[in-house]
């Protein structure tokens, strides 16, 4: 097998942080924000929805290959790029730099909020055991405390906005470098379409933590001695 040149190695390198960045991480916060949002539906539509998940067969390796090591590739990719490159807004204050520069500020502020994020729902979950309490009750009651004071809240409405922010302009320098969108209108264009979207994906998040904080609702196990 020829060994890839330098030029060639960074290239692929960057090829793969972008495309991890659109698949699976895009698509599962756009997945996970909608399903979240099922709690501004009905308490028991988000009930449902959290044991459908909790009970899929294999659970734990699509979680891990499909969620935490491609979040793990994306983001220590990204860390090297934020450390290798230098921030030049100072010399080069245009709309676009200002945007790219922001997506890694951005990146930086949603792995710290993941590590929070998911140390206070998937980490008592794997603490607790799986098989002691019927999933749905034990998260939303987790959920509720989250949002019941405003530090909580806030931190939540920063790695949303951050998180919805970093994916969409992510969406959009993907398009320019894959060759999807060419010439500056199409590049326009498109930065409203995804600026849009990114907004409808933030407001999701939003009426979800509103939902919570406002209707702070308990559940009981569907399952019978499912949950104590
Ligand atoms: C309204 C805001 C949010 C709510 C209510 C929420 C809720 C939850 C819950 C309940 C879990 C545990 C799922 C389970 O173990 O079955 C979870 C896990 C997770 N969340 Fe969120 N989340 C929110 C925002 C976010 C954001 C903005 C991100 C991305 C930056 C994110 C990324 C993750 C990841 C990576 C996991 C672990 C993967 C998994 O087990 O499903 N979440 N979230």
């Amino acid at each position: 097998m020829p060994i890839p040149s330098q030029d060639r190695a960074h290239f692929l390198f960057l090829k793969l942080h972008s495309l991890t960045g659109i698949f699976p991480i895009g698509a599962f916060l756009v997945l996970h924000l909608s399903v979240n949002s099922l709690r501004t539906v009905g308490v028991w539509q988000y009930q449902l929805s959290i044991d459908l998940i909790n009970n899929l067969p294999f659970l734990i390796v699509i979680e891990t290959l499909f969620i935490y090591i491609p979040l793990l590739i994306h983001s220590l990719m990204g860390f090297y790029i934020i450390f290798s490159g230098k921030i030049n807004l100072r010399h080069y204050p245009y709309p676009r730099n200002w945007g790219y520069t922001l997506q890694r500020i951005t990146g930086a502020v949603v792995f710290f909020f993941l590590i929070y994020h998911m140390g206070t729902t998937v980490g008592p979950k794997l603490l607790y055991g799986k098989e002691q309490f019927e999933a749905a009750p034990f998260l939303i009651d987790i959920m509720n405390r989250e949002f019941s004071n405003w530090t909580g809240r806030f931190l939540y409405l920063v790695g949303i906005v951050s998180a919805t922010y970093h994916f969409c302009m992510g969406l959009w320098s993907f398009c320019v470098s894959w060759g999807i969108i060419i010439g500056p209108a199409a590049q326009r264009n498109a930065g409203i379409v995804f600026a849009l979207f990114g907004l409808a994906l933030t407001a999701l998040g939003v009426a979800t933590v509103a939902e919570f904080s406002l209707d702070p609702l308990p559940v009981d196990a569907t399952v019978e001695g499912g949950a104590s």
